[in-house]
């Protein structure tokens, strides 16, 4: 798409207006938001969980279907408790927090600055560790009950599948294993919309490869995950990589950058690439006595193989694609907001609307057009409102194409098809209008978005 609207254009969105809209159009709403809520727990409405969905068949299309070396799989949340154990968790996975005496409230150490509380001056108690992990109990008999936990990521389905993947799908290292799936974190520094949720989605591929090949695959991962982020229209200036210094390391981590992207409160983490090295498969032959090593016929060579970890936040992804894709700018004297998302991300990739929703010829035909391209796209028909509303309000959900019938449509069989992003229109032969839209489609998948 052209760059000439950019100018003049408000691009850097407050996040308040980013959650205004998606509350108004219905992508992102408070959880049980009648109950007064419940903090930092969100819900995707019917444009959010297509944008959601949209950005997860983007990230598996490109991790498993266009690869060979990568096998998918959709492990349940909650795992036996040696595995929390094992992986660390239930020892590690734990934020140092004080109390104000005061008011109560309660703060990460590492957020805030002095000793004093940072909301009323109060005295704060000594720090203490608090894990994340949310827990719950399993079990139907009274005593008998097991503690069980709500996976804070989906890492580990994938580590105490390794052997059940390796034996059924006969693959060897270098191969990968990815799945989507939600977290839970018992987060205590909450706020900023759904960056920092206590319930979210991640979309994790484990990689695992031959001790000593680790480096290459890690340069190989940190480039592909940058450039899949580009690929689907996040602008250059808005992403960068950060390594993380040795004391910021997970303590399974030898290496680890983070792909930042620019959020309104500032440079923020989208998603990690580590290099787990062999100590999840180590840990879990450890405490479960399986042994996860994997024996190289060829080479006969057995080795336990290390793991490259592209992690990454579907919620934050999809907060990252609004926020990049927002622009707001006055044409004709009236503001006009749009959301500039590449076509395989959009909600509803065409609208089609009848000029005169009085005229029945014309009613029938847009519906009749509707029917023919819907296939496996979100196309809606719309005729709540004047045709300038409709509009707007397509611009504002990030819809790339209004398909318009209008009288003229019933003499000249021709619909005008409006571009989102330029606004421009062109008339196209009602019967061509599928291989019109097809064609689009087609090209934003095989050259990457809106060109
Ligand atoms: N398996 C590695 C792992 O979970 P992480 O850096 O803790 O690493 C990976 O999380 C990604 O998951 C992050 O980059 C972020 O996108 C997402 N994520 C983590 N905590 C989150 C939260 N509380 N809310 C939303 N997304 C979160």
């Amino acid at each position: 798409m052209s760059d000439k609207k950019d100018e003049g254009m408000i691009t850097n969105v407050a996040l308040k207006d980013i959650a205004n809209l998606c509350k108004r159009r219905g992508f992102i709403f408070q959880n049980s938001e009648i109950y007064g809520g419940i903090g930092s727990v969100w819900d995707y409405g019917p444009l959010g969980v297509e944008l959601k969905k949209n950005v997860k068949n983007q990230w598996w299309k490109s991790m498993v279907y266009d690869r060979n070396d990568v096998e998918g799989l959709d492990a349940a949340i909650l795992m036996n408790p040696e595995t929390w154990k094992a992986s660390g968790h239930i020892s590690s996975f734990s934020d140092l927090l004080v109390d104000c005496l005061k008011c109560k409230k309660r703060f990460r150490v590492d957020k805030i600055s002095g000793k004093a509380c940072p909301e009323c001056g109060g005295e704060l108690t000594s720090p203490r560790s608090f894990n994340l992990m949310f827990k719950t109990q399993a079990g139907s008999v009274e005593g008998e009950s097991q503690d069980v936990y709500l996976r804070p990521e989906t890492a580990q389905g994938i580590f105490v599948n390794f052997s059940n993947i390796l034996n059924s799908s006969r693959k060897k290292p270098p191969f990968g294993v990815a799945q989507t799936g939600k977290s839970f974190r018992n987060e205590i520094t909450t706020g900023n919309f759904t960056f920092r949720s206590r319930e979210f989605e991640q979309m994790e591929l484990e990689f695992f490869v031959k001790p000593g090949d680790d480096d290459k695959w890690y340069e190989h991962w940190v480039e592909t995950r940058f450039n899949w982020y580009l690929g689907l229209g996040i602008k250059k200036e808005n992403l960068r990589l950060r390594e993380h210094a040795p004391d910021e390391l997970a303590h399974y981590a030898k290496k680890c950058h983070d792909i930042e992207f620019l959020f309104p409160m500032g440079w923020s983490e989208l998603e990690g690439i580590a290099n787990r090295t062999d100590y999840d498969l180590k840990q879990h032959s450890k405490i479960s006595g399986s042994d996860l090593s994997y024996f190289d016929e060829a080479a006969k060579e057995r080795y336990v193989p290390y793991v490259i970890e592209p992690s990454g936040g579907v919620d934050r992804a999809v907060l990252a694609f609004l926020v990049n894709s927002y622009r707001s700018e006055v044409v004709r004297d009236k503001n006009r907001t749009y959301l500039s998302l590449d076509r395989r991300l959009a909600p509803i990739k065409a609208a089609v609307l009848p000029l005169l929703k009085n005229k029945p010829e014309i009613v029938e035909m847009a519906h009749r057009i509707r029917d023919d391209i819907k296939g496996s796209y979100r196309v809606v028909y719309d005729d709540t409102a004047a045709i300038g509303r409709l509009y707007r309000r397509q611009d504002e959900i990030g819809t790339p194409y209004c398909i318009t019938v209008d009288v003229d449509s019933l003499t000249d069989g021709k619909v005008t098809v409006r571009e989102r992003d330029s606004m421009e229109q062109l008339r196209v032969d009602a019967s061509g209008i599928k291989g019109f839209f097809m064609e689009k489609m087609d090209s934003a998948n095989q050259k990457g978005g809106s060109e």
